[in-house]
């Protein structure tokens, strides 16, 4: 496989700042017998991600922030900007997550100017997308998930896009227990690609990373990422206790070796 797999847990608004900064460190402790090769990535709350940069730091954990506004600075109440996240220790940003979308409104639009905030401070965009379950039942999931992708990534060159991980995450499978079956996943994620290849070429096309999103868990995580689009996971509840990510990200580690 030419993907290093990414597993990135996204906490949401769960687990005050001592207790991110602990859960961290346990999971830097549960992974320590393990030479990790693949990335790990955690978005804490706002207001742990400092802390949380630090407790990782020197360890395989790096740190996303969960959003971020366009704007470098400005009047813009209760948001966060790029270069904020950039020196408070994160490499990585999450945007377009369905809550984001479904609960503030965040537009296909305002998420392709959030990619380009990221990108404009050498932070990494993990760009989530995905369809309702309406959407999928009147057969437009992959028009829907299609055009989303297309608006994040306008305007990219081959080398911003190579910097891009696209998480597909079905909204009726988030949250809910109700997983994608791999192949469902690999369908649209095959899908993703083959757009990626039209926009960017084969060679970066082939280098972004697909995570797939929605009740991920150490039980369904093998049979995710044996499918050949599906480079990882973005996993919210099951992020949030030490033993469930840990497995999840040594079941990953297990199949990037065998590969
Ligand atoms: P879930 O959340 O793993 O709890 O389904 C996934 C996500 O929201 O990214």
């Amino acid at each position: 496989m030419t993907r290093q797999p990414l597993i990135a847990g996204n906490w949401k608004m769960n687990k005050t700042l001592p207790e991110s900064v602990a859960f961290t460190r346990d999971v830097v402790t549960a992974l320590a017998a393990h030479p990790i090769t693949v990335d790990v990535v955690v978005a804490p709350t706002l207001l742990a991600v400092h802390a949380v940069a630090q407790a990782a730091e020197g360890t395989p954990i790096q740190v996303a922030g969960q959003n971020v506004h366009p704007s470098e600075s400005g009047a813009f109440t209760g948001e966060v900007s790029a270069p904020m996240l950039k020196a408070a220790g994160c490499n990585y940003g999450i945007i377009g997550h369905s809550e984001r979308r479904q609960m503030f409104g965040d537009t296909d639009e305002f998420v392709q100017q959030k990619l380009r905030a990221l990108l404009n401070h050498s932070l990494k965009p993990i760009v989530c997308l995905g369809e309702t379950l309406e959407e999928r039942e009147k057969n437009q999931t992959k028009e829907r998930v299609s055009s989303q992708l297309s608006i994040a990534c306008q305007n990219l060159t081959a080398e911003e896009a190579a910097r891009v991980t696209v998480a597909y995450e079905p909204i009726w499978a988030i949250g809910t227990g109700l997983t994608a079956s791999p192949e469902q996943a690999q369908e649209i994620h095959a899908l993703l690609r083959q757009q990626l290849v039209e926009s960017f070429g084969k060679n970066v096309a082939n280098t972004m990373r697909i995570l797939y999103g929605g009740s991920v868990k150490p039980s369904n995580i093998e049979s995710l990422i044996q499918q050949p689009d599906i480079d990882g996971a973005l996993i919210g509840g099951a992020s949030l206790k030490v033993d469930l990510f840990t497995d999840i990200i040594l079941t990953a580690q297990q199949f990037n070796e065998q590969s």
